[in-house]
């Protein structure tokens, strides 16, 4: 290495192109963030750092040859982005999408409305995002997250012990199936919750995911051969959860908006079942109201 300066903006330059070259998207705002990352500053900062030191260039660098490999950035890092939230995810977990992020906030606004004490199940919970986010967003709530993997529970149990003084008091980790109903009831009692919130593993198995998806557990994404195979089981386990009038919101695949939306009314247990769509317009999740 010379005893040149060297300048962050060279090196974010060289790294934007090397992750182009890998076929990523998003490499001028990935290098930039892998480079504040090195050095601990708010991406924004960057541009008045001038020059760093060769420690610093070889932590760069291994960063950029790992996400060059299609490492996905959050694993790099350690910390995905959600909500007000940033949590820990990595091997083992499923790395929250900011898509997800529309069902936090129908979830919230929906709790909103509703008379305390509000209790609220989020099923297959992974690093907790939604649980977390809508334990910090809902401050009045009860939050129960529900997860089966092992991998995936450390970083629950992990995201939670670490979420603020007033809001872990307020949630509790359930490891569970969540198409099992006795297991189920046994931790959740029968008519007793105010909203589900579930992104379940969802993707069809025929589909093509992209070099990242790689990197998070099969059993997170994929639903079987339709996308269905845990949601539709999964409808009468929360339908005996909730209580009359009480809320659930199901994300899914692009593909199976009809297919979830025909399942939850042939059920019989719900009204007010509601297709949903992103700001894109793209179908991404499905509410409906626990009747009785
Ligand atoms: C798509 S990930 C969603 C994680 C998190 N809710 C999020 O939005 O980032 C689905 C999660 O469901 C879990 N899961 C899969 N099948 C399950 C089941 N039968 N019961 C409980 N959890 C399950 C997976 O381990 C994974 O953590």
């Amino acid at each position: 290495m010379s005893d040149a300066p060297v300048r962050v903006a060279d090196e974010i330059r060289r790294a934007t192109a090397q992750l182009a070259a890998a076929g990523i998207d998003s490499a001028r705002r990935d290098a930039e963030w892998l480079m504040s990352h090195v050095l601990s500053c708010d991406p924004g900062r960057l541009i008045v750092i001038d020059t760093i030191d060769d420690a610093h260039v070889r932590e760069f660098w291994t960063a950029i040859d790992q996400r060059a490999r299609r490492t996905p950035l959050q694993h790099i890092v350690g910390t995905a982005a959600f909500g007000p939230l940033e949590l820990a995810v990595g091997p083992g977990v499923f790395i929250p999408r900011p898509e997800t992020e529309y069902l936090l906030e129908w979830a919230a606004s929906a709790a909103a409305t509703m008379a305390d004490p509000v209790r609220i199940v989020d099923l297959c919970s992974g690093s907790g995002a939604l649980a977390i986010g809508l334990a910090t967003l809902v401050r009045s709530a009860r939050v129960t997250a529900v997860e089966i993997d092992d991998a995936a529970l450390k970083w629950l149990r992990r995201n939670v012990s670490e979420a603020p003084s007033g809001v872990r008091e307020r949630l509790d980790v359930v490891a569970a199936d969540v198409t099992d109903a006795d297991q189920i009831g046994r931790a959740i009692p029968a008519g007793s919750v105010s909203i589900v919130a579930t992104n379940p593993p969802y993707v069809p198995l025929r589909s093509e995911v992209g070099p990242e998806v790689d990197h998070d557990p099969a059993r997170a994404v994929f639903g079987g051969d339709d996308g269905m195979s845990v949601i539709v089981p999964m409808v009468p386990v929360i339908a005996t959860m909730l209580a009359p009038g009480g809320l659930v919101g199901i994300e899914h695949d692009d593909t199976t908006s009809d297919a979830v939306v025909d399942c939850l009314r042939a059920h019989g247990g719900f009204d007010e079942v509601t297709a949903r769509t992103d700001l894109a317009g793209r179908p991404r999740f499905v509410t409906a109201r626990r009747v009785g």
